[in-house]
C-alpha cells in the first residue's frame, strides 16, 4: 500500500535523457507526494545554471555541491527525487541513497537517449563530442554503479506514463 511505498524517498537514477524528471513527476503525482529535482536544487543553491557551474568551477566542484544537495534532500524526506546522471556514480552519494532511499535505475537504448538529449542544449558532458559515443562510454563506465539500484526499469517501450505505472508496480 501507499504508506509502505512512502516510508523512504524514491530516488531515480540513470543516464541523461532517460526520463528521470518527467517520470519522477508522474510517479509523485500518482503517489500523491512531492517531487524534487536535484539538478534544479543545485542550480538554486549555486545561483547558476549547470553549464555555468561546470564552466566556472569545473566538474569536481559540481559533484561536491551535488553530494551536499542530495544529502539535504534525503534528510528533508521528499517523496520522489530525480538525480542528475552522475550522482549515483559518486560512491558517497550512492551509499547515502541506498541506505535512506529506494533507488530506481531507469535505462533505455542509447539511440533513445541521443534523441531525447538532443532536444535541449543544457548538458556540459555532451557538448564536446558525438553524443552517441559519449553516452555509450558513460553507460559502460557507470553501468556497474547504476546496477546497484534496488529496482531496474526499462523506459524504451511506450510513453512515460506507462513507465510510471510499471514503476509503481515494482515498488509495491
Ligand atoms: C550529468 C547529468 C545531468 C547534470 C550534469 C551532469 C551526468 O543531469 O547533472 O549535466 O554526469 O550525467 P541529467 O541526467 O538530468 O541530464
Amino acid at each position: 500500500g501507499i504508506a509502505r511505498r512512502l516510508d523512504r524517498p524514491v530516488v531515480l537514477v540513470g543516464l541523461m535523457g532517460v526520463g528521470k524528471s518527467t517520470i519522477g513527476k508522474r510517479i509523485a503525482a500518482l503517489l500523491g507526494t512531492d517531487f524534487v529535482d536535484a539538478d534544479e536544487e543545485i542550480e538554486r543553491a549555486a545561483d547558476r545554471s549547470i553549464p555555468e557551474i561546470f564552466a566556472e568551477f569545473g566538474e569536481a566542484y559540481f559533484r561536491d555541491g551535488e553530494r551536499r544537495v542530495i544529502a539535504r534532500l534525503m534528510e528533508e524526506h521528499h517523496g520522489v527525487i530525480a538525480t542528475g546522471g552522475g550522482a549515483f556514480v559518486d560512491p558517497e552519494t550512492r551509499a547515502l541513497i541506498l541506505e535512506r532511499g529506494l533507488a530506481i535505475w531507469l535505462d533505455c537504448a542509447i539511440d533513445t537517449l541521443v534523441a531525447r538529449t538532443a532536444r535541449r542544449d543544457t548538458r556540459p558532458l555532451l557538448k564536446d563530442g558525438d553524443p552517441h559515443e559519449i553516452l555509450s562510454r558513460l553507460r559502460e563506465q557507470r553501468g556497474a554503479a547504476y546496477a546497484e539500484a534496488q529496482i531496474h526499469v526499462l523506459t524504451d517501450d511506450g510513453p512515460h506514463n506507462e513507465t510510471a505505472y510499471r514503476i509503481l508496480e515494482a515498488i509495491e
